[in-house]
């Protein structure tokens, strides 16, 4: 695994060996909350690995969206048993959305854990990982789950270098929680309130990753156009940090944002897309429901038509932009009527790509009352009918977006080998977030971290194939950071 270095100024890190190993279940806000992790641990001596084997420390960083998010955190631990059974020294520990919420009751399911800490505890980890370790009683367990955290968390920000995997492509978290209490989401009682980060201290993390080599940077929230809305002196929001960082960082080629929520969506952000060359012409703004009525009963706070007047003004301004989107079939008393119309929303909007998930009842959620009580509940079958029948749609659109790039030439950032393919091929995105793999027919360059041009030869649903002759076309196009034979 790749990694940017940690800074090695704590005495802790010449004295201990130990690693740590995380199991990352959520989502991209989860994932850069591990990278932090690991960058807090390294001050505490502890180094990454891919084998949970070999870790002194084990933990599971959980998502709690949905049942099976939830179902699957308790699984992976039940596996972990084992881990304890054979090396009883081993740490066992419990973060994220599922542990903000379940607390206590993750210590009665999971009698062998030892540490239970919550989304807005995590700064604190250096320190319970040391009483973890200390307290040599195998029956001391640490549960550290507070409910908001009273002024932004980000001071913690300051001094850690998050240890990421990719060294292309950076995700940088820039406002915490939501405020918006969609019917059927926990992500406000497992995230807090919305808190934004410092202008500041963003463009200093955006800086140093700049000089560390990478070249993408996706800013992220899970309102993310609400970014500044807390800020009580200022109107300093989105549209601005990405003017700012556009202007300071230009080794940065591209930025991105996510996730937008339709209500927060400015004409400045908009404008700032539009205007901004290195802002990539792609937003993620998820739609949820086709249904005026359903968007209601889940509290969106837009009709289905304001939706659509959205997404005409940011095609208007900026026409070759890429929307894509999430959506959740079988909310409680969604009809086949008004499923269909989230088929038309499809088919109308052309999202490029769109995730979709059948309603999971939570309990914290006045949705999940609900369906709990029985209100409108749609059968399970009814649900997976449903959400293949909207799959096969997004995947019939997205082809058919994808068909017009055959023949193109596009802009690829390549982020390294791919994984899955048979032959060596490279991997890499548009600048509307569509995956590329190709040839590169000079094959003694390593394009890792490059803009190359792209010839697209063969187009799949959900992916792009091509070939990068990098004699003929870095010239051409005048890329601006051609590769380098190595
Ligand atoms: N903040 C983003 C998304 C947050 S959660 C937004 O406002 O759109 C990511 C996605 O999970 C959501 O977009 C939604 O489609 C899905 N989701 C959230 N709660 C869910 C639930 N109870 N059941 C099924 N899907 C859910
Ligand atoms: Fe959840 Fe709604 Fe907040 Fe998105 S906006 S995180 S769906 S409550
Ligand atoms: Fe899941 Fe928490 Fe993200 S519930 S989607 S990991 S904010």
């Amino acid at each position: 695994m790749s990694t940017t270095s940690p800074e090695a100024t704590s005495p802790e890190m010449m004295m201990a060996e130990r690693k740590v190993y995380i199991e990352t279940l959520g989502c991209q806000m989860n994932q850069n909350d591990s990278e932090l992790m690991f960058g807090l641990l390294a001050k505490e001596g502890f180094s990454p690995t891919e084998n949970r084997k070999e870790a002194d420390l084990v933990i599971i960083n959980t998502c709690q969206i949905r049942a099976n998010s939830e179902d699957k955190a308790y699984s992976y631990l039940g596996a972990w048993r084992k881990l304890k059974k054979e090396r009883p020294g081993v740490k066992i520990a419990m973060a994220g959305c599922v542990a903000q919420q379940a607390k206590d009751e993750v210590v009665g399911r999971v009698p062998f854990i030892d540490l239970v800490f919550g989304t807005q505890n995590i700064h604190e980890l250096p320190q319970l990982v040391r009483q973890v370790f200390d307290d040599q009683s195998s029956a001391a367990k640490l549960v550290a789950v507070q409910r908001q955290k009273d002024k932004s968390t980000y001071d913690y920000f300051e001094d850690i270098t998050p240890i990421r995997k990719s060294t292309v492509s950076a995700w940088v978290t820039i406002i915490e929680g939501c405020d918006y209490f969609c019917t059927y989401c926990v992500v406000p009682y497992t995230r807090g309130r919305q808190i934004s980060r410092p202008a500041a201290s963003i463009l200093d993390e955006v800086k140093q990753l700049a000089d560390s080599g990478y070249r993408e940077i996706t800013l992220l929230g899970q309102t993310v156009d609400a970014y500044g809305k807390d800020f009580t002196h200022s109107t300093y929001g989105l549209a601005d940090l990405m003017e700012d960082i556009h202007e300071q960082v230009p080794g940065i080629d591209r930025i991105r944002f996510m996730t937008s929520h339709p209500l927060d969506l400015s004409d400045r952000i908009i404008q700032a897309v539009a205007d901004l060359p290195r802002v990539m012409e792609y937003i993620h703004i998820p739609m949820q429901a086709g249904n005026s009525e359903v968007l209601e009963r889940m509290r969106r706070g837009y009709t289905k038509e304001q939706y659509f007047d959205l997404i005409d003004k940011i095609r208007d301004r900026i026409p070759t932009c890429a929307i894509s989107g999430d959506f959740i079939v079988g909310f409680p008393g969604e009809t086949e009527s008004q499923f269909q119309e989230t088929i038309e929303a499809v088919r109308r909007v052309r999202f490029s790509a769109a995730n979709v998930a059948a309603y999971s009842a939570r309990k914290q959620t006045p949705a999940g009352l609900w369906e709990n009580r029985g209100e409108g509940q749609v059968s399970e079958a009814e649900k997976d009918d449903r959400l293949q029948r909207l799959n096969a749609v997004i995947a019939e659109v997205t082809y058919d977006i994808n068909r017009e790039f055959e023949g193109q030439t596009v802009e690829v950032l390549v982020e390294g080998k791919s994984k899955r393919q048979k032959f060596d091929r490279w991997r890499g995105r548009t600048r509307t977030n569509t995956v590329v793999n190709f040839d590169c027919l000079n094959p003694d360059m390593d394009l890792t971290g490059q803009l190359v041009p792209v010839d697209i030869s063969e187009v799949r649903p959900f992916t792009l194939q091509g070939v990068f002759d990098p004699l003929r076309q870095s010239i051409e196009l005048g890329m601006p950071h051609s590769p380098q034979p190595v």
